[in-house]
């Protein structure tokens, strides 16, 4: 490459973004330096997501983009990821012109490759991942971080690609972990977010998740710690129990229910009640009387109907989110669901997915009127992007709050008492 200057797009989950930091660590290691602009680029990555259709369709419409770049400025594309590991070699059938096609375990191989001027196209997806150690990964805000504690997923939602294209489920050692916390936090991080498709079945030797996370708060200085995604059939009282004691845990749970329907759970292989959700839901709020829920939620499963689609929308006003993510079902080649017929119509579930949506609105929109006359304590991370004068931080449930106040507080933890509030943000005042 001319100057060795790279970009990566990175779409998809946190997962992906944590992925992206690693790679942009080793790529800086191996002499590479990052430009914002893919303009700028040598070489552009592409991260990718394959969890629905949808992901996959914007992926090949920046591709049709970078052939136009690739043309001008002869740069190198890679395509990294999700879909890169699900797709393989048909990538080039849409898009010939990329070089490089690297799985998730593969891609932290691209410095290597690069270095040692591989055939193009290079190929690349087998399983199989070694940790690097003495790389503080890269990451978009200085003072929070992700840290993946475990890689792929055995559970096999029927719907699900990522048990395909993750691989099986595989822990980190529990010391690894400390010590890239402990990295972390030498580099001027303040909270990091524990990754796992599943942290509820980490595990190394004897020692489980609530063990970890009683390993990051007291053997690390870090300040606020909270961890991504919990599945409801495995998430123990013991994991609660550090949540209400230990005082470095941030009081947000993201506990996806998928479908308020029994029927539809079971066809999804969830392999959990509604009752029994919502009997964790009520402990949750038992142990930690402020803590926000937030979920995940899929509209149009094969055969779903009004019924269970009601269901749905019963269990949003029953459970009061915070605020959730909501999908139309997307069919994915090679999973179960995938063998069953997709027959809830376009038109349908369209509508599904407005209807639950303004539902969700309105409960957030309430439930953030209640945050009003209370003082958060916050991570202050930067500036409002509407308004430079306007600091934006993150509250203990992980809702936005923006203040007034100069810049020297980013970068700091606030209270801030909230002054009014709307169904996405919080604004309010510092206490001094
Ligand atoms: N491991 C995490 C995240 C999985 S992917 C978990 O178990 O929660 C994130 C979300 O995407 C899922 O929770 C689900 O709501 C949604 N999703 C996954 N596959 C999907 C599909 N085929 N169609 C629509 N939404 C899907
Ligand atoms: Fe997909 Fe289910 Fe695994 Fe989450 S737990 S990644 S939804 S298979
Ligand atoms: Fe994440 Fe998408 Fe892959 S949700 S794990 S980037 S398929």
């Amino acid at each position: 490459m001319r100057d060795g200057t790279y970009k990566i797009v990175t779409f998809g989950c946190q997962m992906n973004l944590a992925d992206s930091g690693v790679l942009a660590a080793i790529l800086n290691a191996h002499g590479y330096r990052a430009v914002a602009n893919e303009q700028d680029a040598d070489l552009v990555i592409l991260n990718t997501c394959s969890v629905r259709q949808k992901a996959e369709e914007r992926v090949f419409g920046r591709l049709g983009e970078l052939s136009a770049l690739k043309r001008q400025n002869n740069i190198k594309i890679a395509v990294v990821g999700c879909m890169a590991q699900r797709m393989g070699d048909e990538i080039l059938k849409r898009a010939p012109y990329v070089d490089f096609v690297l799985g998730t375990d593969r891609l932290y191989d691209l410095p290597q490759y690069l270095d040692n001027g591989e055939a193009m196209p290079s190929i690349h997806t087998d399983f199989g991942y070694e940790h690097i150690d003495g790389i503080v990964p890269e990451r978009d805000s200085p003072y929070s971080a992700f840290v993946t504690i475990s890689r792929g997923c055995d559970n096999y939602c029927t719907y699900c690609i990522v048990p395909y294209v993750r691989g099986h489920e595989r822990s980190y050692p529990m010391e690894q972990i400390v010590g890239q916390v402990r990295d972390f936090v030498s580099d001027g991080v303040l909270e990091v977010t524990l990754l796992g498709q599943n942290v509820n079945s980490y595990q190394d030797n004897e020692r489980d998740f609530p063990d970890l996370l009683r390993a990051v708060a007291s053997q690390t200085e870090v300040k606020r710690i909270r961890f991504m995604t919990s599945h409801p059939k495995d998430l123990s009282d013991k994991l609660i129990e550090v949540l209400a004691t230990e005082p470095k845990m941030m009081a947000h749970f993201h506990l996806p229910l998928q479908s308020g329907s029994d029927r539809i759970l079971k066809k999804m292989g969830r392999k959990y009640t509604f009752e029994h959700y919502y009997d964790r839901v009520v402990k949750l709020r038992e142990a930690v009387p402020d803590i926000s829920i937030t979920t995940d939620l899929i509209v149009g499963f094969p055969s779903e109907t009004e019924d269970d689609f009601q269901h749905t929308l019963d269990a949003v006003r029953a459970i009061r989110y915070d605020s959730s993510f909501m999908f139309r079902y997307s069919v994915r080649e090679g999973t179960a669901a995938a063998r069953l017929i997709d027959d809830v119509p376009e038109d349908d579930k369209i509508r599904r997915l407005n209807e639950l949506i303004k539902v969700q609105k309105t409960v957030s929109y309430d439930k953030n009127q209640n945050e009003i006359g209370k003082v958060h304590r916050v991570l202050v991370d930067g500036v409002s992007r509407r308004d430079r004068s306007v600091l934006k931080s993150k509250t203990e449930g992980n809702k936005t709050l923006l203040f007034k106040a100069g810049p020297e507080y980013i970068g700091t933890i606030q209270k801030v008492n909230v002054i009014t509030a709307d169904s996405w943000t919080l604004h309010g005042e510092l206490v001094n």
